[in-house]
């Protein structure tokens, strides 16, 4: 405890030792003497949980282990549900943050929240728009704009800040989740949505400025906005119909679970490798008994004919600056476990991995912005695409906080408000006003 205490100032332990002395030295009964002695081996219990070592540069470092070790128990409990048949484990995750984040009575009074279609003429003058795609791992959390049961807060927050800020209509994608449906299910479906919004009627309805609409998401939110992006470009009906896309540390890739950000990453909350690992899993509906051989790149090894091309295009040895490589090396097998990507052929799919698409995709994408996070194991998927588009042409903005962490662009809000979650949104809302 010494070493923690010197590190972080584990003040509340300490200032948690004389109440236990205090109940010693009282000459208490037995019973008592054995319930303080319970209380403090369950508070150090507790403290050794919540305590994970962080590096200094991160944002509220205690915050982010509370949150941290929340999020986590939520996790095991699910875990433990799908072990005993009761439920898939993403369901019952997904159940426990909703009723963790359900939403306060809150709403503005000047932002105008709808399911449906306005019925008359709007008079007001146009708009600019946002398509935004939520994250949480293809899988959890909730568009949060609708009246669903399931609305939750975060979302909420940070679609009503972009609806009043930027004086635009957000469309938030209520998309279908696994275990519900699984890869392409969620392309197709943020696809169609946007595909539906951006007919010519529905837009003057809504009174949106049909020269100003872009496409945005966070986490696997941004993955699929991405992917969107890119079929979009690939569509002569719809090619130009966006102005900007704008990925917030966006998930990019699945052949390699070694980048820098991954090595350096592999522990760090809220999205740890190995978690990260499964969500792909579960997107693709595959096997978990390939998650510890994925995590050692044993699915895109040398012998993996199907992986050798596309490996070149993450190739973070020549996209990623040498202030970022450090003294990493690329983990790259020669014999690995082939049967991997021939069971689950869509961890090769551009449309899932929009990091490996070809540069003839790429050139037409529109005017991007990608935020990335020091840490988060995904910071080199968004630091390699903005790589990739740059070279392809396309006009890029790359916005990296160094004490940023996985999701942190939602929590903005007591309990579980983060100084960079604040300057993130603000950097990434200021953007979007600058640029659509
Ligand atoms: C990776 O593949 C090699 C070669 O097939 C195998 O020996 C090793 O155990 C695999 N590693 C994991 C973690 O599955
Ligand atoms: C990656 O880039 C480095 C440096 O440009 C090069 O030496 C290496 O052969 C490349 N690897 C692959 C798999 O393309």
């Amino acid at each position: 405890w010494g070493a923690c205490r010197g590190d972080l100032g584990l003040g509340s332990l300490q200032r948690g030792s004389p109440g236990w002395g205090a109940c010693k030295g009282a000459g208490l009964p037995g019973t008592m003497r054995a319930s303080c002695v319970l209380l403090a081996a369950l508070a150090v219990l507790a403290a050794y949980y919540v305590y994970i070592p962080l590096p200094g540069s991160v944002s509220d470092p205690w915050k982010l282990m509370l949150l941290d070790a929340t999020f986590r128990s939520a996790q095991q409990v699910s875990n433990l549900i799908h072990s005993l048949g009761l439920s898939h484990h993403l369901l019952a995750l997904n159940f426990i943050i909703v009723s963790f984040g359900k939403k306060s009575a809150h709403s503005s009074a000047r932002v105008k929240v709808t399911d449906t279609a306005f019925d008359g003429v709007e008079v007001r003058p146009l708009k600019r728009s946002i398509v935004y795609v939520h994250g949480g791992g293809w899988a959890l959390a909730s568009a949060s704009m609708s009246r669903s049961p399931a609305e939750i807060r975060y979302y909420d927050e940070l679609c009503t800040a972009m609806a009043e800020e930027l004086n635009a209509v957000i469309v938030s994608i209520e998309y279908r989740l696994v275990p519900k449906v699984y890869f392409p299910a969620q392309i197709h479906d943020v696809v169609r949505a946007t595909k539906y919004f951006l007919q010519p009627e529905v837009l003057h309805k809504y009174s949106v400025d049909p020269g100003r609409i872009g496409i945005s998401g966070d986490s696997a939110g941004g993955n699929l906005a991405a992917a969107l992006g890119q079929q979009f470009t690939q569509d002569a009906n719809l090619k130009d119909k966006l102005k900007v896309q704008a990925l917030i540390y966006p998930v990019l890739q699945a052949l390699d679970f070694n980048t820098p950000s991954y090595q350096q990453n592999v522990n760090t909350p809220i999205l740890p490798r190995y978690v990260m690992v499964k969500y792909w899993v579960d997107y693709f509906k595959g096997n978990y008994d390939f998650v510890q051989a994925m995590v050692v790149n044993n699915h895109t090894s040398l012998d993996v004919e199907e992986a050798v091309a596309l490996r070149a295009r993450l190739n973070w040895t020549s996209l990623l600056p040498p202030s970022l490589t450090k003294d990493y090396k690329p983990v790259v097998q020669t014999t690995g476990n082939a049967r991997i990507v021939r069971e689950i052929p869509q961890l090769l799919d551009a449309r899932s991995a929009p990091l490996i698409a070809d540069q003839k995709v790429l050139q037409h994408l529109p005017k991007t912005y990608i935020l990335t996070c020091e840490h988060d194991v995904l910071r080199d998927d968004g630091i390699m695409y903005a790589k990739r588009l740059e070279s392809a042409g396309v006009e890029v903005t790359l916005d990296h906080f160094e004490d940023g962490f996985h999701g942190c662009m939602i929590f903005t809000s007591w309990p579980t408000n983060f100084d960079v979650g604040i300057r993130t949104r603000n950097s990434y809302i200021k953007w979007l006003d600058q640029n659509l």
